[in-house]
């Protein structure tokens, strides 16, 4: 069949993976890597507690390694992430609140600034809404209030004026209060002049969760606001062991995220958190469950893998 990029790309669309460094060695896993997506993420290598561990100290060698496996794949990348309140080294949480916007906006200088030109696309603030639509409390919106999102947003269109800057967040991918937030945070900074390209949505789904609500009537109003919308973290994980019941839901999930994208004309392209059970992050987190990803953990493809071919228009 031809590659899930090569079938989204006749749609106009792009479908892409994350990816982390441990992985890039092992030649089984980067051969599917490097031919079957058109854009790779890095999964952990560009956020703050590995690009900058000691104020004004970067290191970019790791997300240095997987812009290089793309360009040698003839892969984009898409950035992730510059201002998250997770995997942040501790220098940033102890800052006074007076220092912590020209610390988040060095860093973005820093970083994406070194990235210019070689990313498509920057999820620029990441996860900013508890699931209750209220702000999350972090250092940055302690410090700045919700504005941070304002300043981090403009220190990457300077930084990287080429780059499409997202807001990204989990539990907005359907209707509800989050992502009301989520849409009246997109309004306003639209409606105030601010630089936002796109909302990203994680969608790590569960099947013991159900089905996201109305998520492409959610993702078109998202677009209608005048923003391009992606799908950034797609897995969909199950409590093991798997059974039909639970695989036949985890293949309506992903059939029904791809038709959900390929609906809405501004949706860009699908990214999976990593495409394959060997490397998913979802055994390390939820114990007991797994099994999420569109190819095993002997890395090969699986049953869904064909539905989301199908999904994508292959026949
Ligand atoms: O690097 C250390 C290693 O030195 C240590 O020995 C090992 C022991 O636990 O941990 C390693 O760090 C792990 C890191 O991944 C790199 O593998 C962390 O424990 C682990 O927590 C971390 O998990 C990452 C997670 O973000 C952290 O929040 C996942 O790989 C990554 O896939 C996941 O990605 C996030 C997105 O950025 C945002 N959306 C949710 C998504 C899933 O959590």
């Amino acid at each position: 069949p031809p590659t899930l990029n090569q079938l989204a790309a006749a749609k106009g669309r792009y479908f892409a993976s994350a990816t982390d460094n441990p992985e890039l060695s092992d030649a089984p896993y980067t051969a599917v890597l490097g031919s079957e997506f058109g854009v790779i993420t890095p999964g952990n290598s560009m956020k703050w507690d590995t690009t900058e561990p000691t104020r004004g100290q970067f290191s970019f060698a790791k997300g240095d390694a997987v812009v290089s496996f793309a360009q040698a794949h003839g892969e984009d990348v898409r950035g992730h992430t510059l201002v998250w309140h997770s995997q942040l080294p501790g220098w940033v949480s102890a800052l006074p609140a007076s220092e912590v916007r020209s610390a988040m906006e060095s860093h973005i200088a820093g970083e994406a600034g070194h990235y210019k030109g070689q990313v498509k696309a920057w999820d620029v603030v990441n996860e900013p809404f508890n699931d209750d639509g209220t702000y999350r409390t972090s250092p940055f919106y302690n410090a700045m209030g919700k504005d941070f999102i304002t300043y981090a947003l403009q220190a990457a269109r300077a930084a990287d004026p080429a780059a499409k800057l997202y807001i990204n967040d989990y539990n907005t991918d359907g209707t509800g209060a989050k992502s009301d937030a989520m849409y009246n945070l997109v309004r306003d900074l639209k409606a105030a002049g601010v630089p936002i390209d796109g909302v990203g949505f994680q969608a790590h789904l569960a099947t013991q969760y159900g089905f996201p609500s109305q998520m492409q009537q959610n993702l078109q109003r998202f677009a209608d606001l005048g923003v391009d919308v992606a799908i950034t973290e797609l897995d969909v994980r199950m409590v093991l062991p798997a059974d039909a019941t639970k695989l036949a839901a985890q293949s309506t999930y992903y059939r029904q995220v791809t038709e959900a994208c390929l609906a809405v004309s501004r949706c860009v392209g699908i990214t999976i958190w990593d495409y394959t059970d060997k490397y998913s992050w979802v055994p390390g987190a939820f114990s007991g469950q797994g099994s999420a990803c569109l190819w095993d953990s002997n890395l090969q493809p699986k049953a869904v893998l064909d539905v989301v071919r199908t999904a994508l228009g292959y026949t």
